[in-house]
């Protein structure tokens, strides 16, 4: 790449050009060797963000990411390994529901999960508010533990696609995070990068996520599953509400407790089904079952028989956590001060903001405003009410959870966060699309 300047590049791209495999290549190594400083890419990401990617482009610009570090060989496990990958919401607990369940049904689950940052919670600092629980795992112990017990989750060691990481760090910061393109070689190259043959992508459209409507969720998920079929792996996208937070539980201690009720047989009704339609999909794509009704039956069976939640217990143990909190869900931290938000009015729920709900659960102390910030394990708001319920004046809507007394914000973040008007509305299916890969 003698004489390619990074700066005719960028005037390509400004203009409304079609960058080539090789400038890329040479643009993504440039930047993870230093050679190509923040301001010159930050530059490229405004760039994107107005005159976009092509479909080639952005493949290239995701393989070209995985390229910038290790990739997972998980060759030595046994049977076809389906990961699952949420691009975020508010009270997704799901990885904690589906990797038992779906390891139970014989699935190896090999997962490689973030921290949460902003409004959207992440998997590892659920699992943090298990006492003892690491997700720290070398990558010889993730692999044997999948083959072991069949599940592993884990924190993504920093040598998968680190151009993602600086990447990702620098978007934050410059208002280009929501450009479909830079999104889906984002979350397409850390998941090539870890290794499974299949994927199921739970894209996730309304207030509280990335992908405001439908449109541009499938727009994204279409991409996704192109880029995944174009580097040989076997891709399903399903696109789910996220207008109301999902479950009732959000913050990190509360989360555990409501993906433990759900194992048990006993969780909200929209989490169990996320999970079934999602577990239907990886099993299908694992070879487990040739239908979604046949993969269907056989995750219902295994929480009926207790066999997910077992799963999850052997998770627990093989993670160094204790794995009393199952039946003893005090011993989990959760915060003192018990504060219920009641309604000022009276009627049925016809809104309710996931993404005002996140706000109010960052700002009891369950989430991170920057990377670095600490989190209250044990901080988050419980919904007592959701879309469709009645409420009486002076009900409660939600109670908030924080180990010193809550700001007084929060509780008009929340009950800002509720519409509620004389009649309920009709309620929307929670997966409105599915764009299927597996076939291709
Ligand atoms: N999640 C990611 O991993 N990357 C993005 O760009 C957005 C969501």
């Amino acid at each position: 790449m003698i004489g390619m300047r990074f700066a005719d590049l960028l005037l390509k791209k400004r203009n409304g050009g079609t960058l080539s495999a090789e400038e890329i290549d040479f643009m993504i190594s440039g930047y993870v060797s230093g050679e190509i400083p923040d301001y010159q890419m930050s530059a490229f990401c405004m760039a994107v963000y107005y005159q976009g990617m092509n479909r080639e482009e952005t493949i290239d610009l995701t393989m070209s990411m995985v390229r910038s570090g290790e990739t997972l060989d998980l060759s030595q496990i046994a049977g076809s390994i389906v990961d699952k990958h949420s691009t975020g919401g508010v009270g997704d607990k799901t990885t904690l529901v589906l990797g038992p369940l779906v390891a139970a049904c014989g699935v190896p689950v090999a997962k490689m999960s973030g921290r949460g940052l902003g409004h959207t919670g992440g998997t590892l600092d659920k699992l943090a508010a298990i006492p003892g629980f690491s997700s720290e795992v070398a990558t010889d112990a993730f692999i044997q533990q999948v083959k072991d017990i069949g599940i592993c989750v884990a924190g993504q060691t920093k040598d998968l696609a680190p151009a993602d990481k600086l990447l990702y760090g620098l978007r934050d910061v410059t208002a280009t995070v929501d450009s479909i393109p830079l999104i889906a070689s984002s979350i397409m190259s850390k998941k090539l990068a870890a290794g499974a043959d299949g994927l199921v992508l739970d894209v996730k459209v309304g207030k509280g996520a990335f992908m405001k409507d439908l449109t541009q969720a499938k727009e994204l998920a279409e991409l996704m599953v192109q880029i995944g079929i174009g580097a040989g792996r076997r891709v399903t996208a399903c696109l789910t509400g996220m207008d109301q937070p999902l479950g009732y539980a959000v913050g990190n201690s509360l989360e555990v407790v409501e993906a433990i009720t759900t194992l048990k047989g006993d969780g909200p009704r929209d989490l169990l089904e996320l999970c079934l339609v999602l577990g239907s999909e990886m099993l299908v794509l694992a070879g487990k079952a040739n239908s979604l009704e046949r993969a269907m039956s056989l995750l219902q069976d295994a929480i009926a028989q207790g066999r997910a939640l077992k799963k999850l217990q052997e998770l627990i143990v093989a993670q160094g956590g204790n794995p009393k909190v199952i039946s003893d869900y005090s011993l989990l931290p959760l915060g003192q001060h018990v504060t219920e938000v009641t309604s000022q009015v009276a009627g049925y729920v016809t809104g309710l903001d996931a993404l005002a709900i996140g706000t109010a659960s960052m700002q009891v102390g369950a989430g991170r405003r920057h990377k670095e910030d600490s989190i209250d394990l044990g901080a988050g708001v419980l919904l007592r009410k959701k879309l469709g319920d009645p409420v009486v004046s002076g009900e409660a809507l939600a109670v908030l959870y924080s180990s010193a007394p809550p700001p007084a914000e929060a509780a008009d973040t929340v009950r800002a966060a509720y519409c509620m008007a004389e009649q309920p509305i009709p309620s929307t299916p929670l997966v409105m699309h599915r764009v299927d890969g597996s076939m291709s």
